[in-house]
């Protein structure tokens, strides 16, 4: 079965021992599962699929900024996903994996002329719009190329989602979206426009959504405006409800798919609209841990230190949101003796913290640790923080593995960068 579970004391991913992979690529590294990103797939699509009929069927657009490797990307391709994208970067990564422009759907905050031309080239299937100058700015570089770009309006709710204020972005004082007024009033304009044709709404209240009963208001609110825009003889086709559904760090309640399904349904489908979902961290969140090395054990006379050769530069959310991440040794084989610890990386910061006061088997230096839930806003928010090569990003699937990313070489953590002559004499 694909997923994380202990054999004969060791950690395996899928068929694969954890220590087998740490000896060929080192670490630290993060591992991804392509069975367990498949298996939550189909679930989700699967749950969908038994209330939508044919031919109603929602495009789920797997949102690749949580996690943009593009073997990753041919994997969700081959799924059958679409691709919801938020920069130029993304839209390249989409197309060399394999999607077309058709399964592509933009919805970046402040898309810039570059990245709209980039994904009117590519025929994209809808941007979604946010303001006013956007949508100017579509029109007019879809008149300059001889296009004409479907475009839908995100609806600002004022329903807040998500586990931190951070990823909350569903409130009217969040910079996301739009009232219900203003779509409306954008949603006419947009019909007099010669190179855009306004499709349909969106909302997203926010990520990692635990409070999962914050989703339906949201959708209602949502339905609420399609009727006041058909009242006015607009046409709406398409409705993008967005993404954000949990997944488990610490026993959080996931989403019941096939209640969440069923009310999406009753909901959705009376409209007879198309319907989109971006679901990002729910894809690939749980199959990944980023494995790392027990560098020392450091005693002071407060605190049990572990210092990981992982750091915050490669995994950030502990850092930036006080995530909780569980942590495990892997390999247990004398590990009756526990120990309460804060676990650190080097990063010359005390914010560089993956854990504090967490219970662990005695560990000693050289021991393996993997950090989980680490497949979604992992490696993709990693950076070169205290000028620390990326770590690699391997693939297990069943019995086999691959490297999808070698770790950064140090040449390569300065490459482009050059010394003016001037500073050369
Ligand atoms: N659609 C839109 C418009 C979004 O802004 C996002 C995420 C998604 C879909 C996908 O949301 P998901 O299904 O993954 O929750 N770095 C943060 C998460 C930021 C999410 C940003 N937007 C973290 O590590 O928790």
């Amino acid at each position: 079965m694909a997923g994380f579970k202990e054999k004969n004391n060791i950690l395996h991913i899928d068929d694969i021992p954890v220590p087998d992979i740490a000896a060929q690529v080192g670490t630290p590294a993060y591992i991804y599962s392509a069975g367990v990103i498949k298996n939550q797939y189909e679930a989700l699509a699967g749950a969908m699929d038994k209330v939508f009929p044919a031919g109603r069927k929602p495009m789920l657009c797997y949102a690749c900024k949580a996690n943009s490797n593009i073997a990753v990307l041919k994997l969700m391709n081959k799924l059958g996903s679409g691709l919801e994208i938020v920069s130029e970067g993304e839209l390249f990564r989409g197309l060399k994996a394999g999607f077309k422009g058709g399964q592509i759907i933009s919805t970046s905050f402040g898309k810039n002329d570059a990245e709209i031309a980039a994904c009117l080239k590519a025929d994209i299937h809808q941007f979604n719009v946010e303001s006013d100058d956007e949508l100017n700015n579509i029109n007019r570089i879809a008149g300059e190329m001889n296009k004409k770009a479907d475009v839908a309006f995100r609806l600002n709710p004022d329903i807040g989602g998500g586990a931190h204020d951070k990823i909350t972005t569903g409130r009217k004082e969040d910079k996301f979206g739009n009232t219900e007024e203003k779509v409306v009033e954008l949603y006419r304009r947009a019909t007099s426009m010669d190179s855009v044709t306004p499709v349909g709404l969106s909302v997203h209240i926010g990520s990692q959504v635990t409070k999962v009963e914050a989703f339906k208001p949201a959708y209602i609110k949502l339905a609420g405006l399609v009727k006041k825009l058909r009242s006015e003889n607009m046409s709406v086709k398409r409705l993008d409800i967005g993404g954000g559904f949990p997944i488990i760090y610490n026993n959080e309640d996931l989403l019941d798919l096939d209640a969440y399904a069923s009310w999406v349904a009753d909901i959705i489908l009376p409209l007879d609209t198309e319907i989109q979902m971006e679901p990002g961290r729910y894809m690939v969140g749980n199959s990944g841990i980023l494995l790392s090395e027990v560098l020392y054990v450091k005693q002071t006379p407060s605190k049990n230190f572990i210092v990981l050769d992982a750091a915050m530069n490669d995994l950030i959310r502990p850092s930036l949101y006080d995530a909780y991440h569980g942590i495990r040794t892997v390999e247990n084989t004398n590990n009756d003796k526990t120990v309460c610890y804060d676990v650190v990386g080097p990063v010359c910061e005390s914010g560089d913290v993956f854990a504090k006061d967490r219970k662990l088997p005695e560990v000693n230096g050289g021991d393996l640790i993997a950090i989980e839930s680490a497949g979604a806003y992992g490696f993709s928010m990693a950076s070169n923080y205290n000028s620390r090569p990326l770590p690699a990003e391997i693939m297990v699937d069943g019995g086999k593995f691959s490297v999808i990313r070698p770790r950064q070489t140090l040449e390569q953590l300065i490459d482009g960068e050059t010394i003016p002559n001037w500073l050369e004499s």
